[in-house]
């Protein structure tokens, strides 16, 4: 997937997101936890992916699987709203909660703070960076 340019200059990584990793079985993966700081208009899923957060993303974010599932625990209101698209995506995941949102289609509208819960199955730990 490519992450996007932003402009930091406009948009200083000012907004406090939480991912809370639930830990994939007998993977032995002990990063329950990551606390960043993010630009405005950077995705969910661009941010976590440019720092080692390897969420599934079988698309490439365009709104066309559900693989990027997540649930936002926290701070909706600092999101873009869901799209009728991102709704019959999302309704195709595994999990679906009220809370339920497709990474790729979150970008950060507002000052924070956004806490991000991401399912066991749906990552990579294979493919993580450890932290
Ligand atoms: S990566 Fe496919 S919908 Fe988000």
């Amino acid at each position: 997937m490519h992450i996007r340019e932003i402009d930091t200059s406009k948009h200083p990584a000012t907004v406090a997101v939480k991912f809370f990793l639930e830990d994939p079985e007998g993977m032995g993966v002990s990063s329950p936890e990551v606390s960043l700081k993010a630009p405005k208009t950077r995705t969910l899923l661009e941010l976590a992916l440019e720092n080692g957060i390897n969420i599934e993303h079988a698309c490439g974010g365009v709104c066309a699987c559900s693989t990027c599932h997540v649930h936002v625990e926290e701070g909706m209101k600092f999101l873009t709203e869901s799209t009728e698209a991102e709704e019959d995506r999302v309704e195709e995941a595994p999990g679906l909660s009220r809370n339920s949102r497709l990474s790729c289609q979150c970008e950060i509208i507002g000052d924070g703070p956004i806490v991000v819960r991401v399912p066991a199955w749906n990552r990579n730990a294979v493919k993580e960076v450890p932290h």
